[in-house]
């Protein structure tokens, strides 16, 4: 079983999409804040925006959508999930194989000499981290648009897409890619996928079925299903 999800995963714990009604990019200008060019310009303007994010991540908690996947891989031989999400919320929830294809908002590290450091120091006077090992600028550890995901860990996204029988895509829009290929790649590779969202995405004529509604709802239908049918084929 495979699993990818997306912001809306997330948007039941308080965390906002990014194209939602309320979502990010209504109110903010991706070009400005989350591209490479942009943090060169401007690197206090990209770190304002992404520690009033961090900041808000913290003070969420992971919500029964979150939960029920993580219960989910209890139940299942080989389960692999796979986010878009950088909010950790996966891993709070107590999922263990978390594949994070876009980074993580927690962690951070230098432009220069890569020397991780996932608690940047800023103070009053500044407001632009700097690596305590080259003095290069810190940056956090998520994907920006225009730059390449994670090879190793795409591949392994890709990989389990092709081998499963079973591939759920939750709460995303579908319009991100190389993301927003596996569902088709599970497709083809004869898994049987489903989405759960609140809308009908892009994707949804593709899928096996669509369910209309929250993650944080259906989900812990399904994990409470796989829980019964357990019970009854013992
Ligand atoms: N349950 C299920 N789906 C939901 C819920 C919910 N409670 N709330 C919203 N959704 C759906 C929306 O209908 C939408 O289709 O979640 C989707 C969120 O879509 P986006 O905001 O586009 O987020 P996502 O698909 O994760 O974006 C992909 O784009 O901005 C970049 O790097 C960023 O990882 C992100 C990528």
């Amino acid at each position: 079983m495979c699993v990818l999800t997306g912001a809306g995963i997330s948007a039941e714990s308080g965390v906002p999409t990014f194209r939602g009604d309320n979502g990010l990019w209504k109110k903010f200008r991706p070009e400005e804040l989350a591209n490479f060019e942009a943090f060169i310009r401007n690197p206090e303007l990209v770190w304002e925006w992404y520690n009033y994010r961090r900041q808000l991540i913290e003070n969420v908690i992971p919500n029964p959508g979150h939960v029920a996947l993580a219960q989910i891989e209890q139940m299942v031989q080989e389960f692999t999930l796979v986010t878009q999400n950088v909010d950790d919320l996966h891993r709070r929830a107590g999922s263990k194989r978390v594949l994070e294809l876009h980074g993580n908002i927690q962690r951070s590290y230098c432009v220069d000499c890569g020397a991780r450091d996932d608690r940047p120091d800023f103070t009053e006077e500044r407001k632009i981290p700097r690596c305590r090992t080259c003095g290069g600028l810190i940056r956090p550890d998520v994907v920006w648009f225009g730059e390449m995901l994670p090879q190793e860990v795409f591949e392994e996204a890709d990989a389990a897409a092709r081998r499963c029988d079973l591939f759920l895509s939750v709460g995303t829009s579908s319009i991100v890619y190389p993301a927003a290929s596996l569902p088709m790649v599970a497709k083809q590779s004869g898994a049987y996928v489903i989405e759960v969202n609140v809308e009908r995405t892009d994707l949804s004529g593709r899928m096996d079925q669509t369910l209309i509604g929250k993650a944080g709802e259906i989900l812990p239908l399904l994990a409470e299903s796989m829980i019964s049918n357990r019970r009854v084929q013992q």
